[in-house]
């Protein structure tokens, strides 16, 4: 791309502010004589405070994307813009810099410390993204409605709240994007509702731009836009799935 067409994309990207865009993105991962394509030429285009879930069958390349969008993980060709910034052209420092101020990470599994409180695993996180332990985290766990149970351990909180303390460590720091690997994958469906509403909330309240992986069309739905994909690629809603979107 010549230096005029970058500018022309880039001013069109400001006037709809555009805060993530992968362009052309391949992944294929090499162990050994063994390679693997997992994604294929994905263009993706988020704006700034968007709530999109992206849906598709099990093995098509989700969550590698999700690694990729959250600068975790290097495509094979392609590249990713995090506001405004080509996290390719960056060093790995700067990268890691750029991901820890702007992205929180939910996953299926929460991944929270087992070992410390509610209210220490958000201060463990904040010490790593190198910020000072003030309000935020009172703010973040009010936001969350676990102030009560801020000194439980995960193993003294139930699955649902566990997975609201690990909303609340990934909001804390007010990160611009929110990445979400199957957030209510592990969760019945009062706490899947609780969730959701939690998500709506601080995505109305905060601005906050969400980005959701869900194998629910029910949980789809709490989405503004939802992104089909398939075999490594975006596709159009598949038609057995027509009726939920
Ligand atoms: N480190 C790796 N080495 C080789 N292949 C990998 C590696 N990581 C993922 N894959 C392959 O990439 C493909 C996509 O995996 P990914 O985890 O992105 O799928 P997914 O859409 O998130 O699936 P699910 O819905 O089951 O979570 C799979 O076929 C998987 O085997
Ligand atoms: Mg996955």
């Amino acid at each position: 791309m010549n230096k005029k067409e970058e500018f022309r994309i880039q001013n069109s990207e400001a006037r709809r502010d555009i805060i993530l865009r992968a362009e052309k993105l391949c992944k294929t991962f090499r162990n050994g004589a063994l390679e693997t394509q997992v994604l294929f030429d994905l263009d993706l285009q988020i704006e700034r405070g968007e709530f999109v879930a992206i849906m598709g069958p099990s093995g098509c390349g989700k969550s590698t994307l999700m690694h990729i969008l959250g600068l975790m993980l290097s495509p094979t060709a392609g590249r990713v813009v995090l506001d405004g910034q080509n996290a390719g052209q960056l060093s790995d420092s700067r990268r890691a810099r750029l991901r820890r101020e702007k992205i929180g990470f939910v996953f299926q599994r929460f991944n929270l410390l087992g070992t410390v409180n509610a209210y220490q695993n958000l201060a463990i996180a904040e010490r790593v993204r190198g910020n000072k332990l003030d309000g935020q985290i009172t703010t973040a766990l009010e936001a969350v409605d676990m102030v009560d149970r801020a000194r439980h351990k995960p193993g003294q909180l139930s699955i649902g709240q566990q997975q609201r303390i690990a909303i609340a460590r990934a909001i804390c720091h007010r990160p611009a994007l929110l990445l979400a690997d199957e957030p209510t994958g592990n969760l019945d469906s009062g706490n899947t509702r609780k969730i959701l509403d939690l998500f709506t909330r601080i995505h109305n309240e905060y601005g906050l731009t969400i980005v959701m992986i869900t194998h629910s069309p029910t949980v789809a739905r709490a989405a503004n836009r939802i992104i089909h994909m398939a075999d490594g690629r975006i596709t159009d809603a598949p038609a057995e799935s027509a009726e939920h979107v």
